[in-house]
C-alpha cells in the first residue's frame, strides 16, 4: 500500500463574490486554500456562462498558490493559446467535449499549461485510459457541470477505477461537486487528493470576514486526512 498522497482543497470561485474576485482569491488563499479552481463555462456545453480568458488573465495577479483552469466548453482546440496566456497553470477539458480529446490534450501541453480531462457523471473511467500518459490530472464531476450547490452524486467506485488505471503515474485524481466535510472522506478514501469545494468553502463567509473560509478549507481536509489516515 503507497503512502497516501497529501490533500489538498481547491475552492471553486463559482461560490465567490463575482463583485470581488481579487480579494476573494486573496482570501481563500491566505485561509488555506492549496489551489484556486477557476471554472469556465460558455452556455453550450453547460447550461450557464462565467468568464473567459480576460477573465483568467485578471485573476491570474491574485493568484500566488496555483490556478486550476475547469473548461466547461465545446470546442476546447480554439481557446487553449489564449487560456495559456492568461496564466492558466492547469487547463482541464472534458473527455465529452470533442472527438479528439488526445489532440487537444498534447495542444495544452504544448501551449505551456499542465493538461487535465475531465469526466462527466455519465461517463465510465475506461474513457480516459488511452491519455492518462498526456495529464498531470483526472477530474471526477460528481456532479453534472453548471452550477455550484448541487447535491453530491456518489462516484466512488468510479474514482477508485480510475486510481487503479493511471496506477503509478504521477497523475492527480480531483473531485468536483458537492465536495462537503461529509462528502471528503468517501471520495479521498477511493483515491481522490485534490477536493474542488465551492460552497462547502464560500458559505458563512466574505472578503470582508474571510474566517468562516479558513474553517471550511480546515473542515474538509481534517475529514479526508483522518479518512486515510494522515491525521488523528
Ligand atoms: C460545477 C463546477 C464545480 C462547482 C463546485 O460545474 O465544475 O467546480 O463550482 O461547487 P460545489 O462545491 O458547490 O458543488
Ligand atoms: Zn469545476
Amino acid at each position: 500500500m503507497s503512502a497516501p498522497r497529501p490533500i489538498r482543497i481547491a475552492p471553486s470561485i463559482l461560490s465567490a463574490d463575482f463583485a470581488d474576485f481579487g480579494r476573494e482569491i486573496r482570501a481563500i488563499e491566505d485561509q488555506g486554500a492549496d489551489w484556486v479552481h477557476v471554472d469556465v463555462m460558455d452556455g453550450h456545453f453547460v447550461p450557464n456562462i462565467t468568464f473567459g480568458p480576460p477573465a483568467v488573465a485578471a485573476f491570474r495577479p491574485h493568484v500566488k498558490t496555483v490556478m486550476d483552469v475547469h473548461l466547461m466548453i465545446a470546442p476546447v482546440d480554439p481557446y487553449i493559446e489564449a487560456f495559456a496566456r492568461a496564466g492558466a497553470d492547469i487547463i482541464t477539458a472534458h473527455v465529452e467535449a470533442g472527438p479528439h480529446i488526445h489532440r487537444t490534450l498534447q495542444a495544452i501541453r504544448a501551449a505551456g499549461a499542465r493538461p487535465g480531462v475531465a469526466l462527466n457523471p455519465g461517463t465510465p473511467a475506461a474513457a480516459v485510459a488511452d491519455v492518462l500518459d498526456l495529464v498531470d490530472l483526472v477530474l471526477v464531476m460528481s456532479v453534472n457541470p453548471g452550477f455550484g450547490g448541487q447535491k453530491f452524486i456518489d462516484v466512488t467506485d468510479k474514482i477508485r477505477a480510475v486510481r487503479a488505471l493511471i496506477g503509478d503515474r504521477p497523475v492527480h485524481v480531483e473531485v468536483d461537486g458537492g465536495v462537503t466535510p461529509e462528502t471528503a472522506p468517501q471520495v479521498a478514501r477511493a483515491g481522490a487528493d485534490v477536493l474542488v469545494a465551492g460552497s462547502a468553502v464560500f458559505r458563512g463567509g466574505s472578503a470582508d470576514d474571510p474566517a468562516p473560509y479558513g474553517t471550511n478549507i480546515r473542515a474538509i481536509r481534517q475529514a479526508a486526512e483522518f479518512a486515510t489516515g494522515q491525521a488523528v
